[in-house]
């Protein structure tokens, strides 16, 4: 059977179409959207490969779950049914339904960070950045030296630099460091994994310090998979039980259960400490909602729940990570420079080595989401300067991210290795012309999270 394909291990029971456009329709409606892909209409886009967030198929059974939605006000059976999973899944006590992962963000840093603090973490999303600095305390990114690099080849580039940890306690006394949060997997730095040992290692310090740690459990499934392949003396046990004991190290989660909930919307908060989720309650109720729904519907606590025990069936891990590796490998052997080995939920394409006659401050990533969206109608997201850099408004100088990247985000369940096949066909006729592709100079910003709504024309 080793040589046989990983099929999709599901079939189609609902379609929806999608539309090819013209190239000079294309270019118009790039223009028109000033080259930022967050301003197109998804109606324009052939596969769109913008996020993985809130983009996947629902089963039957969530859709079945969708009829079972309690929608009582307080005390529905649908909270207690996702309380039951998550406790199960996850372990803690305490949970808080939210309407995406942020909102979650937003309570936990509002609660426990205060001017002046410094928040940890292997490497922030955007999202989990701002919200910790609008509360006036400082994200610091502690990826290790691997995961800096993107064609290093190693299994968890996705860890925490460890020594670096202690190094920025020991400068700022650990009494300004309110928690340190482990992203699983790593978003920002390639969808690479983390390992076990390295929770159990970051645990210790936190630990050492009477630090809690905080887990963002976007893609906690993904990333229990790769530690079940990839760390030895996991190879025997289920994803589920790679999970259990992930979530055992750790204080708390925050969750967007648009990623490995396998729901359209929808996330948590959760934790062990009953004096803090009464504090952050109190938060919940203010602009989310009553506890027991936390500005979700009930239909969408029960396909939450259905979501969460899905994602660590076996079947769907394992085509899951292959059906990205595919794409991968393939970018790879056309010579399309790429974050190796390939992530969990996505390919990131390494912009500044394939366009390297665009520097840092014309925005090589952008250029070349725009360059996909024009060739074929693929829509994917800048991951450097421009969601991360930022402009001196004294001197119009650009501080530049680490890296160029540029994310193929992959919905789970949406697409078939036909799609993926002409990604790959669309990616290679962009790298045959990569010499003649030119960058982008940014009109209009608004900080934060500037590159939602960031205008561009060409250099
Ligand atoms: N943490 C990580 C690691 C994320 O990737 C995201 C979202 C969030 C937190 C916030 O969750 O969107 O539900 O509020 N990532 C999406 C992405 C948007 O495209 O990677 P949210």
């Amino acid at each position: 059977m080793g040589h046989r394909s990983i099929i999709e291990p599901f079939r189609i029971k609902c379609v929806e179409p999608i539309r090819m456009t013209t190239r000079v329709q294309r270019r118009n409606f790039l223009e028109e959207a000033a080259y930022n892909p967050f301003l197109l209409h998804a109606d324009h886009v052939l596969i769109d490969l913008l996020t993985d967030s809130g983009t996947g198929a629902m089963s039957a059974e969530q859709w079945a779950s969708i009829m079972r939605g309690d929608e009582s006000y307080a005390g529905g059976r649908s909270y207690y049914r996702l309380l039951d999973v998550i406790q199960s899944i996850f372990g803690f006590r305490y949970v808080l339904p939210t309407h995406q992962g942020r909102a979650a963000e937003r309570i936990l840093f509002s609660s426990m960070c205060k001017p002046g603090d410094v928040v940890p973490n292997n490497t922030h999303f955007d999202t989990t950045r701002a919200n910790i600095e609008e509360t006036g305390a400082q994200a610091v990114d502690l990826p290790t030296a691997e995961g800096r690099l993107p064609a290093a080849i190693h299994p968890f580039k996705g860890n925490m630099d460890v020594d670096a940890l202690e190094t920025v306690i020991a400068q700022v006394g650990a009494d300004r460091v309110p928690l340190v949060v482990l992203t699983v997997t790593n978003n920002s730095g390639g969808g690479q994994p983390v390992s076990m040992a390295n929770i159990r290692a970051v645990r210790a310090v936190c630990n050492r310090h009477r630090i809690p740690l905080y887990i963002d459990a976007c893609r906690f499934a993904e990333n229990s998979w790769f530690i079940r392949e990839r760390e030895e003396g996991y190879a025997g046990k289920t994803p589920r039980e790679v999970a259990r004991e992930l979530f055992s190290y750790a204080d708390g989660c925050t969750m967007s259960a648009k990623k490995d909930g396998l729901v359209n919307i929808g996330g948590f908060l959760a934790c062990n400490d009953e004096a803090l989720v009464k504090r952050e309650s109190r938060l919940l109720i203010l602009t989310e909602g009553f506890p027991t729904y936390g500005g979700l519907a009930g239909r969408d606590l029960e396909a939450m729940a259905t979501g969460l025990e899905e994602v660590l069936h076996e079947d769907y891990l394992h085509y899951r990570i292959a059906s990205t590796a595919y794409l991968g490998d393939h970018l790879t052997r056309i010579g399309v420079p790429i974050v190796q080995p390939p992530g969990g939920h996505a390919i990131y394409i390494d912009a500044a080595a394939m366009l390297p006659q665009v520097p840092a401050r014309l925005f090589p990533g952008q250029a070349l989401v725009a360059e996909l969206y024009l060739e074929g109608g693929i829509r994917a997201v800048e991951i450097g300067t421009v969601m991360f850099g930022s402009t001196d408004a004294q001197t119009g100088e650009e501080t530049v991210a680490a890296m160029e990247l540029v994310r193929l985000a992959i919905p789970r369940r949406v697409y078939t290795q036909s799609h993926i096949d002409y990604v790959c066909e669309v990616l290679s006729d962009v790298f045959a012309r990569r010499d003649r592709i030119a960058g982008l100079r940014m009109v209009w910003q608004a900080p934060p999270l500037r590159h939602f709504t960031a205008r561009f024309q060409p250099a």
